[in-house]
């Protein structure tokens, strides 16, 4: 069994974005710090960090924000960016501004192109981001692709074949799934996770790729009821379901 990690209240607050120690201290003083209905006046008592302590403090009248170890799914919209060095808005700029200071910080597991759109996974465990990337894992991407051209008929086999070769690269590709929807939109499933790698693969057969939509990661899907820009909230069930679908058979 896994220890229940414990922390200073004023250590894990700071951590967590609501400012200095001196800051934390002097809020606990002025009854800003609630915890299970009572005041915390002496932050540098040691709390259990458990994902319930949201539901059980406030501060400042505010349900604590989720503690460290959170993953989060985002219905990424067309035109934001999941990197600092590429202009336009930041994925990060749909979290409240608070999250921007917290340490470990919040960062994409993988990324999606400024003209994707779709489910982008968001957290601060830096494990659990490396075992979504991690090749021997072979979480399962799911795209959906409108293409400027009609498909061939041949690509389905020429990817599930493996062993395709990106322009600028030696190392063939794993297998992918592509599944026809008509003539011009395809859903394709693949394992890896290089860098433009939807869009190069139908460059590699002659075609274009006009938009592109991740639905699926492992066995989680984007769901319906959540709009571009919106997030939520990865519960331990939907972690699971990340590694939860059967790799594409090779
Ligand atoms: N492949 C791409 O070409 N772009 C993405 O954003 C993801 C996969």
């Amino acid at each position: 069994m896994t220890k229940t990690p414990t922390s200073r209240v004023d250590k894990l607050l700071g951590s967590m974005g609501y400012g200095s120690r001196t800051e934390i201290a002097r809020l606990g003083k002025v009854g800003g710090i609630v915890l299970d209905g009572a005041d915390l006046t002496d932050v540098s008592q040691r709390i259990a960090v458990t994902p319930d302590l949201s539901k059980r403090m406030e501060i400042d009248g505010e349900a604590l924000d989720p503690v460290p170890g959170l993953v989060m799914m985002l219905n990424k919209p067309l035109g934001m960016t999941c990197s600092r060095k590429e202009d336009g808005a930041l994925v990060y700029d749909v979290l409240p501004d608070r999250w921007r200071r917290r340490d470990p910080a919040i960062s994409t597991i993988g990324r999606l192109d400024k003209q994707t759109s779709g489910l982008l996974l968001l957290t601060d465990d830096g494990d659990l981001l490396h075992r979504v990337i991690s090749p021997k894992k072979h979480v399962a991407k799911v795209y959906r692709a409108t293409l400027a051209r009609p498909l061939a008929g041949t690509e389905g086999d020429l990817f599930a074949a493996g062993g395709l070769v990106l322009e600028g690269e030696d190392k063939p590709l794993a297998p992918a799934s592509l599944e026809v929807i008509s003539p011009t939109e395809a859903r394709l499933t693949v394992t890896e996770g290089r860098y433009h790698m939807v869009r190069r693969m139908f460059a590699a057969v002659g075609n274009h790729v006009e938009a592109l939509h991740r639905e699926r990661m492992g066995g989680l899907v984007l769901p319906d009821d959540l709009a571009p820009g919106e997030w939520r909230l990865l519960d331990a069930a939907q972690i699971d379901l990340i590694f939860a679908a059967e790799p594409i058979a090779r």
